[in-house]
């Protein structure tokens, strides 16, 4: 299983030193503003994916002063996945010892989905946001879809640099062939997948938010071009000229998560949004678990937040029941313990409650039910 049993995290934003036992269940960290404790999912995140929520700059990354941040950590499996990010020079990733090929080396390792005040985007931002979040899904269930949308990558980078360059249908015909290929698989594997995301989503919207609403959410899928999409590149080469840039395309994928005939970003309360990404994002591990019989670790930047006290409950309990290893933050220590230490007792998981206070984590409690 992909949990984190030990987690170090040196020099990274105002954490000194960190050094903790993660529980395999549920894990607060609680304290109040300012004290480590969005920097503390950072680092986690860090460690799991090789970047930051937070900003791509590493300066800001790094604990004022120093010169270096690390995050080492190790899964209950004996697994250890080490990260540096320095001042100067690229950015260190160590598996078991060894240096990573490539950053889906690392991803692979630990499947992480993260809630934060960002993850509204996956509704109210660019398409990219949730092409993003329908291939996570594809990327951990499918291992051939990394080579195909590797492939069909370059093609389109190479397209569109002859298009800028005025090149001649020749040269651009190995890269359009390659494109509409690779295109051709992404696509079946996002449908399957997007189709599988809405039955989940549906349940979770059900459960979250209601009947009512249930019954009206639809998930909507869009591959990014309407017949053959080699032919459509062909009908589209004029306006790509133009344009300088392919038009057509898996780049143009997008999803649309719909109640009745609106966008649910549109509609629905902020708290309400709150709700529903949560159910999007459970779908998401849900899936997973159910292809990969591994559960995702779920990061949760102060989960109270916009919700009520029966809302938090529900989610907890969700999240309980997807039983993977799960980082919670909130100022108010009694907004979330109480519901956990239940939801740990009735399900029989570890519980564990941190306290963060100017970059100090100290473990409270350990609740091995
Ligand atoms: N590079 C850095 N060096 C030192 N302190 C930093 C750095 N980046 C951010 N901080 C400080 O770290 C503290 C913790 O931030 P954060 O983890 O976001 O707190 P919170 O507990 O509210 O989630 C903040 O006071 C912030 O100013
Ligand atoms: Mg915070």
């Amino acid at each position: 299983m992909p949990t984190l049993a030990k987690l170090v995290v040196t020099d990274l934003r105002n954490i000194i030193e960190a050094d903790i036992r993660p529980a395999s269940g549920f894990n607060i960290f609680y304290g109040g503003n300012g004290s480590g404790k969005t920097s503390l999912l950072e680092a986690i995140f860090l460690l799991a994916l090789g970047r930051s929520f937070r900003g791509h700059q590493q300066k800001p990354l790094i604990r004022e002063g120093e010169k270096q941040a690390t995050v080492f950590g190790e899964t209950q499996d004996g697994l250890m996945l080490g990260i540096q990010r320095s001042l100067r020079g690229p950015q260190l990733i160590r598996i078991d010892g060894k240096k990573a090929e490539s950053l889906a080396e690392l991803t692979r390792c630990l499947p992480l989905l993260l809630i934060n005040t960002d993850t509204f985007l996956v509704l109210e931002g660019a398409p990219r946001e949730r092409r993003r979040f329908l291939d996570w899904g594809v990327f951990h269930v499918e291992h051939s879809f990394l080579t195909c949308w590797r492939q069909a990558r370059l093609a389109l980078l190479n397209r569109n640099n002859l298009l800028k360059n005025d090149a001649s249908k020749a040269e651009l015909e190995p890269w359009t062939r390659a494109l509409s290929k690779n295109a051709e698989m992404i696509d079946q594997f996002r449908a399957e997948h997007a189709e599988l995301l809405r039955m989940e989503m549906k349940s979770k919207v059900q459960e979250l938010l209601g009947t009512q609403f249930a019954e009206k959410f639809a998930l909507e899928y869009i591959r990014g071009w309407d017949k053959d999409l080699y032919q459509q590149i062909q009908s589209d080469l004029p306006k790509d000229r133009k344009y300088g840039h392919t038009t057509s395309g898996p780049q143009k994928a997008d999803l649309r998560f719909k109640v009745g005939a609106y966008n649910a970003a549109e509609v629905l309360s902020r708290g309400q949004l709150k709700l529903f990404v949560c159910a999007l994002k459970i779908a998401q591990g849900k899936l997973l678990q159910k292809a990969t019989q591994k559960s995702c670790i779920f990061l949760i930047d102060d989960l109270p937040a916009e919700l009520d006290k029966s809302n938090i409950t529900k989610v907890c309990r969700m999240f309980g029941e997807l039983e993977g290893q799960v980082f919670l933050s909130c100022i108010d220590q009694q907004s979330l313990d109480r519901d956990i230490q239940n939801i740990s007792m009735d399900q029989g998981q570890e519980y564990r409650l941190f306290h963060v206070k100017h970059g100090i984590i100290k473990a409270q409690f350990s609740g091995s039910v």
